[in-house]
């Protein structure tokens, strides 16, 4: 298949590109977009067939459901059944934006968008192509995040390009995503909302609209955890995981420092490539000779922003041993921390014991 790529510029968009794109959907097609979270990979989300594709492309199993993207809020009703007030309540303060709800899913969403699941996931992303995309097209997407299951989410077109050239119709490239971590999912299905996977949206930020939240235990939990049961399917999965082997160091500064320093000499004494992310606070504490710094502590905005494409780099120079500072759980550092630690697929040391080694 011939992938289209186009590049657009959000603030004066290319109308012929938008219409082009919104045809494609229309007839079945795929058409890969930024969101303000990640780049997603859009499909007919009413049309079953049109799923099947995107579960194809990105080779994700096929019980792992799509969120359904919607441009105005009139949409809900068309989508979703049985709306509570809680969510009437969420959209008018968080969306257009990085929230997906799940709710009771319409007759008129197929099965093979939810994966066969009775309840669907709805979100009205804030970015303006995106919106003009799902408006061009006249029906709802289902978009995934448009990268191989499996690999980090895609926070540039760049990496779109990587995961899906000639497997879809269309890649629109609107520049780098402002979050980079995918939207908070909230369950308003059961009696209280439940926060299915962390993102921009916070707990704390719920609980301002919401009288209580509560959080999927398995969102911090191992998958080797007898007790992981995570309740939205995707978060089973391995994720996130560059190739190389990643390992979070946890501790103090100067503990993580010397711990990460002598871990990488033995690596590179063994001939193993290695890397560290660190942060701008702390990069010059390490004698790797590739230290990335992944943002700043005092904006962990900008940490959430550079996460998965420092994760991609590690995969394009092909290094073997990755150890990571780790990040404070709280707030946005709970969505940062989940996506880390899948990565990491929960590999973790103390420094400080390992000194004592
Ligand atoms: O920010 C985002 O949400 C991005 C952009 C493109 O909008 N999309 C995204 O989609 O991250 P995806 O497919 O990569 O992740 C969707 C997650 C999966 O973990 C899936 O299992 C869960 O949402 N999910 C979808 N429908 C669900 C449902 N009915 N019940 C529980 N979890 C659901
Ligand atoms: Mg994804």
């Amino acid at each position: 298949m011939n992938t289209a790529i186009y590049k657009i510029d959000a603030t004066n968009m290319d109308m012929d590109v938008i219409r082009h794109a919104g045809q494609i959907l229309a007839q079945g097609g795929l058409v890969a977009f930024p969101t303000e979270t990640v780049y997603g990979l859009g499909a007919d989300a009413m049309d079953a067939r049109a799923s099947a594709k995107i579960y194809a492309a990105k080779g994700r199993p096929s019980d792992n459901p799509l969120i359904v993207h919607i441009a105005r809020l009139e949409s809900l009703t068309e989508i979703a059944a049985d709306i509570p007030d809680a969510a009437i309540k969420l959209a008018r303060a968080f969306w257009p934006g990085p929230l997906t709800m799940i709710l009771n899913k319409s007759s008129r969403v197929p099965l093979g968008t939810t994966g066969g699941l009775n309840t669907v996931a709805v979100r009205m992303p804030s970015h303006p192509i995106a919106r003009a995309i799902i408006e061009a097209s006249q029906t709802y997407i289902a978009a995934p995040s448009a990268n191989t299951s499996g690999r980090p989410s895609p926070t540039l077109a760049e990496h779109v390009i990587e995961d899906m050239t000639g497997r879809i119709d269309m890649i629109i490239d609107g520049g780098k995503v402002g979050i980079g971590l995918e939207s908070t999912i909230v369950d308003l299905t059961g009696p209280i909302p439940m926060i299915l996977r962390p993102g921009y949206i916070t707990k704390e930020m719920l609980e301002q609209v919401l009288d209580c939240v509560t959080v999927d235990q398995a969102i911090l939990a191992e998958n080797s955890d007898k007790n992981f049961h995570p309740k939205a399917p995707g978060m089973k999965y391995k994720h996130y995981a560059p190739k190389g082997d990643l390992t979070i160091v946890e501790g103090a500064p100067e503990d993580v420092a010397r711990c990460i320093n002598a871990l990488t000499d033995q690596a590179q004494d063994k001939g193993l490539q290695t890397a560290v992310i660190a942060t701008d606070e702390t990069k010059a504490s390490y004698t790797c000779s590739r230290v990335f710094s992944i943002g700043t502590r005092v904006h962990e905005e900008s940490i959430a922003q550079n996460l998965f494409e420092i994760l991609r780099k590690m995969d394009t120079l092909s290094v073997d041993v990755i150890y990571s500072e780790s990040f404070e759980g709280g707030g946005l550092g709970q969505a940062i921390m989940n996506r880390l630690l899948k990565a990491a697929g929960h590999h973790v040391i103390q420094a400080n014991q390992s000194r004592s080694e």
